[in-house]
């Protein structure tokens, strides 16, 4: 697993963007070719998004040839709702670049048969060739997309109940009302995620500080579902300096200095 620090949010999301850009230039998309991105919501990835926006408006990289699956959306949450993840795309990034709306993919939490919407979603990943790219935030728990503690790391795209550590941390998108934030949600799983060719996870803040601490220093384990990252081939974290206060001085050092070595062509706008 790669961790590369940055000192602060506005780099992570510069370094995040440039990085994302350059995978989709070098695999050099077409309509037969598409490139696959696996994309999050939440406050982390705005940054990111922010960075994509500009280098499509700049021409650098064009989307017209990507195809997306979101990773999540809450139960019964009209697509309408400022708080959807449907909404949160299209306002944060789809409105703002070249893609083709019709190869956007996020899952429908208003879906009548929601097991089946679960179940349709894989398959259509799988027909779109799997993902290229995933990219993902954390919660403060340590899970990735809703996949809350305990959830198995063999786990496929279903629905999920949500702790009430993830109902209080995300009531603040929701006039802090706990009452108004929805109690289930579809979810990818953790495997769907690890099958991904690559697998890049933005963390940042002192608030995911224990959860960074428990992904690069300890095990495996259910319980910090974003552990998982440790059994891809390709994992990425990309993590600021707050999120690395709970690490060791020497684990620090020593990501800062192997990642010194490396000169990420993809991060560098070339
Ligand atoms: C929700 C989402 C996750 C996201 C997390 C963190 O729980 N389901 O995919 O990573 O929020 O959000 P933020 O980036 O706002 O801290």
């Amino acid at each position: 697993m790669r961790l590369i620090i940055q000192p602060n949010y506005e780099k992570v999301s510069e370094w995040v963007g440039n990085y994302v850009a350059g995978k989709i230039k070098k695999y050099n998309p077409g309509p037969q070719n598409r490139f696959v991105l696996g994309l999050p919501t939440g406050s982390s990835p705005i940054g990111m998004y922010k960075q994509l926006i500009k280098l499509n408006q700049e021409k650098y990289v064009s989307f017209k040839y990507c195809t997306t699956f979101n990773m999540d959306e809450y139960v019964g949450l009209a697509e309408e709702h400022p708080q959807s993840y449907h909404y949160f795309m299209h306002s944060n990034f789809f409105n703002h670049i070249d893609i083709n709306k019709d190869y956007i993919n996020i899952l429908n939490g208003n879906a009548p048969d929601l097991e089946a919407e679960c179940e349709a979603y894989e398959e259509k990943i799988a027909r779109s060739g799997g993902i290229n790219l995933f990219i993902g935030g954390i919660g403060p728990d340590g899970h990735i997309a809703f996949n809350e503690p305990g959830s198995s790391l063999g786990s496929l795209t279903r629905v999920k109940t949500l702790t009430m550590d993830t109902i209080i941390a995300n009531s603040r998108f929701f006039d802090n009302d706990v009452n108004a934030v929805p109690r289930t949600a579809l979810t990818v799983g953790v495997k769907t995620v690890l099958d991904a060719d690559e697998v890049l996870i933005i963390i940042t803040g002192h608030q995911k500080a224990r959860a960074l601490s428990k992904v690069v220093e300890e095990g495996l384990n259910h319980m910090w579902t974003v552990s998982a990252l440790q059994m891809h081939p390709k994992g990425i974290i990309v993590c600021d300096d707050a999120s690395t206060v709970e690490l060791r001085v020497g684990t620090v050092n020593y990501f800062k200095d192997i990642e010194s070595e490396n000169l990420d062509p993809e991060s560098q706008l070339i």
